[in-house]
Parts: C-alpha cells; sequence; structure tokens
C-alpha cells in the first residue's frame, strides 16, 4: 500500500492509495481509532455502486454503520441538503465520538466535510473519493463547503479529513467525461510543479485514458503528493496554495458564462491554455512550450478554445466577481516554465481582451 502524509500539525492526516482498497478500510478505521461508529453519506449513484462493499467492510471490522443518501449532482450541493443530512444525523443518535464518511465524488466529500465541521461544532470524517477528480484533488486539503444561489462554494470552512483511501479500482465504473473532469487537474499539476510528470502524462496517454490501473496509481499518488506539500506549506490559501488555482481564473468566467453546461475539466483547460497564452504574450513563457500543453491537453481530447458562444465583456464581468480578483484586479497564475508557475495580478486590460476575445 502506498502511503503520503499531509504534515499539518495536530490536524495531520495519512493519504492511503491501493487497488482493492475499499475491502480493507474497516480494518484500518478500526486500528486508528476514529470512531466506534461511523455514518456512510454517499450520493445515489455512488450508493448503489459501492455502498455495500463499505458497509461491509466496516462490519467485518465490527464497526457499526449506517449509509445516508443523496441525490446526484451538484445541484445537492446546498445548505438545504447540509441541513437535511443533519437531522438525519440527529435522528440516528449520532455523537461527537462518531464519525462521517464521504464516499463519493468531490460534491459528496464536500458536503460531508462541511457536515462534519458543523455538526455538533466538529466530529471527524474520512474520505473515500471515487471519482479522479476528487482522487487527486477535492479529498485532499480540507476545503469543505456548498453553493449558495449568489455563486459556487460561498459558504464553507477549512475542515481537514483524518483520513484519505483511494481505490483507483472504482474508477472503471466512472463515465468517460467524468475521467476526463480528473485529467484536466492531473495536467495542472504538471505545469505548476513536476515537468517529469508533464512527460510522464506525454508518455502514458493511452495507458491512462484506457485506465490501465498500476499507472492510473502513480498519476493519484504524484497529484496527491504535490498537493500534500503545497496543503502543508499554505493550508489557507495565504500564498503557495494559490498556484493550485492554475487554469482557474479565465476557466471558472468560462464555466461560468456557460450557466455550468460546460464542464469543470473543460473549463480549466481552456483557462490553462488562455493563460499559457498571456504569459507568452508578457514574454515570460516560450511558444513551443504553450504548444507543448496546448497539444497534451487536445490529445486527451479536452478543448482548448474559449467556446463560441461566450462574449469577451461576459467573460470580463465574470472575472471581476471571481474570488481571486482583489481591488478589482483579477490575479492569475501563469506559467514561466512547465513545471513552474508565477503569481501574478500585473497583467494589462490590452492583454486580457486579447485572449478573451472569442
Ligand atoms: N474541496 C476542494 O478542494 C475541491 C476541489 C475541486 C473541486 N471541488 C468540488 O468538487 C465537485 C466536483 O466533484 P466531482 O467532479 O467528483 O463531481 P461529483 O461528486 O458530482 O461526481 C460526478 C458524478 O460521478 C458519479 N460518480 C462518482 N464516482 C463514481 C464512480 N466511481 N463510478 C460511477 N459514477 C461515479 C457521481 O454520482 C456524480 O454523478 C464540485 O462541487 C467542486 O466545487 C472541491
Ligand atoms: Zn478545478
Amino acid at each position: 500500500m502506498k502511503q503520503l502524509h499531509v504534515g499539518l500539525g495536530e490536524r495531520s492526516y495519512p493519504i492511503l492509495i491501493e487497488n482493492g482498497l475499499m475491502a480493507e478500510i474497516g480494518k484500518d478505521l478500526k486500528v486508528r481509532g476514529i470512531a466506534k461508529r461511523f455514518i456512510v453519506i454517499a450520493d445515489t449513484t455512488v450508493a448503489e455502486l459501492y455502498g455495500d462493499a463499505v458497509l461491509a467492510s466496516l462490519a467485518q471490522a465490527g464497526l457499526p454503520t449506517d449509509l445516508i443518501t443523496f441525490p446526484a449532482g451538484e445541484a445537492s450541493k446546498t445548505l438545504a441538503t447540509v441541513a437535511g443530512l443533519a437531522s438525519r444525523l440527529a435522528q440516528a443518535g449520532l455523537d461527537r465520538k462518531d464519525a462521517l464518511i464521504a464516499l463519493g465524488g468531490g460534491v459528496t466529500g464536500d458536503i460531508t466535510g462541511f457536515l462534519a465541521a458543523s455538526y455538533m461544532r466538529g466530529i471527524p470524517f474520512v474520505q473515500i473519493p471515487t471519482t479522479l477528480l476528487a482522487q487527486v484533488d477535492s479529498s485532499v486539503g480540507g476545503k469543505t463547503g456548498v453553493d449558495i444561489p449568489e455563486g459556487k462554494n460561498l459558504v464553507g470552512a477549512f475542515y481537514q479529513p483524518r483520513a484519505v483511501y483511494i481505490d483507483s479500482q472504482v474508477l472503471r465504473t466512472l463515465p468517460k467525461a467524468e475521467l476526463l473532469n480528473g485529467i484536466a487537474e492531473v495536467i495542472k499539476y504538471g505545469v505548476i510543479y513536476d515537468s517529469d510528470f508533464f512527460c510522464f502524462l506525454e508518455n502514458h496517454r493511452t495507458a491512462i485514458l484506457s485506465l490501465e490501473l498500476p499507472v492510473l496509481e502513480q498519476v493519484i499518488e504524484t497529484c496527491c503528493s504535490i498537493k500534500a506539500k503545497v496543503v502543508a506549506e499554505d493550508e489557507r490559501e495565504a500564498n503557495l496554495r494559490r498556484i493550485l488555482n492554475f487554469g482557474h481564473t479565465i476557466g471558472h468566467a468560462v464555466e461560468a458564462d456557460s450557466g455550468y453546461h460546460l464542464a469543470h475539466g473543460s473549463a480549466v483547460a481552456i483557462g490553462m491554455v488562455a493563460a499559457c497564452r498571456l504569459a507568452v504574450a508578457k514574454g515570460m513563457f516560450s511558444v513551443a512550450e504553450a504548444e507543448r500543453l496546448t497539444d497534451l491537453i487536445a490529445a486527451f481530447g479536452l478543448p482548448t478554445k474559449i467556446p463560441s458562444t461566450s462574449s469577451r465583456d461576459r467573460l470580463k464581468a465574470y472575472l471581476l466577481t471571481d474570488k481571486k480578483t482583489v481591488a478589482g484586479r483579477p490575479f492569475f497564475v501563469l506559467p514561466t516554465a512547465i513545471g513552474q508557475v508565477e503569481i501574478t495580478a500585473d497583467v494589462n486590460d490590452s492583454l486580457i481582451d486579447q485572449v478573451l476575445t472569442v
């Protein structure tokens, strides 16, 4: 079993990665002594696929466990869902010695983490991420929360899990479009932190897309170790953690402008290419490296161009309302080389106009 460590003092936790890990989770939870009783939270799709396996694993370890579900999809990531789940926990008599298990994608992880942070002012929770995006990104780092009509992820808390259990086998049932959402974040890690990993992705694209598990596991381990290092250094996104937003400044604008019809991974892919164009225009990044990134994104089947239905002015308006905009200036994470980025708000309007022109 591969084990990584997120070093956050008393809030430190392990990330365990192994094919078939699902069956071992009960034993491991028992050894760690996280709680005497667990409630698994899952969306209806994931509960159907993996609920029984997790319940069986905990039952075998003698840990009493129940499962509570909510409808799959981002539309469930609301305060109303959290309120409904909190009532279910209270009705089940859950107390501060008990714990939650987030079994599912980023939506489940964000909801369950926020519920764990607020139920009885905080109970332990663990993550069993089942989408590639959740396995390489959202399950690590402790950002939890929900959407409100005024914006996505506007209500939430930093609240770290006690452990993250990653079983790459579950990706076999993941729809291709969901896999691609994770791939965009995977490519992001190569650009922001690790040029060798970027080369690895160039060389193993077919194996990744055909879900060769040893290769996928290596991808997940590398991404998690990068995220763990970044989070350990800057848990609350004061500085370094902002590099994880590479591709997300213009990406979020494009995603919002599509009315969230465009998949997050597609928006991030488009945002990464746009950030490269800004970096090239500023003379920070070479045309050849920008082409390498655009080629890799396209080779994975992700889009590289802002959709023709977008408009420059609308995209600019979205940039200004972004959480990453301070004092009217959006900040950008721009590459200086594959494997290295810089955070800057020093991008003049005409360059932004040029890149956002559809
Ligand atoms: N907390 C963070 O740091 C962080 C980081 C990135 C994204 N996010 C959040 O994550 C969310 C997106 O996460 P997501 O893309 O995982 O979405 P998701 O949780 O909605 O999962 C996508 C779909 O895949 C299904 N699914 C999950 N695992 C499956 C499996 N193994 N087999 C078959 N189907 C499966 C789900 O039922 C769902 O329909 C967004 O709300 C985003 O804001 C959070
Ligand atoms: Zn993202």
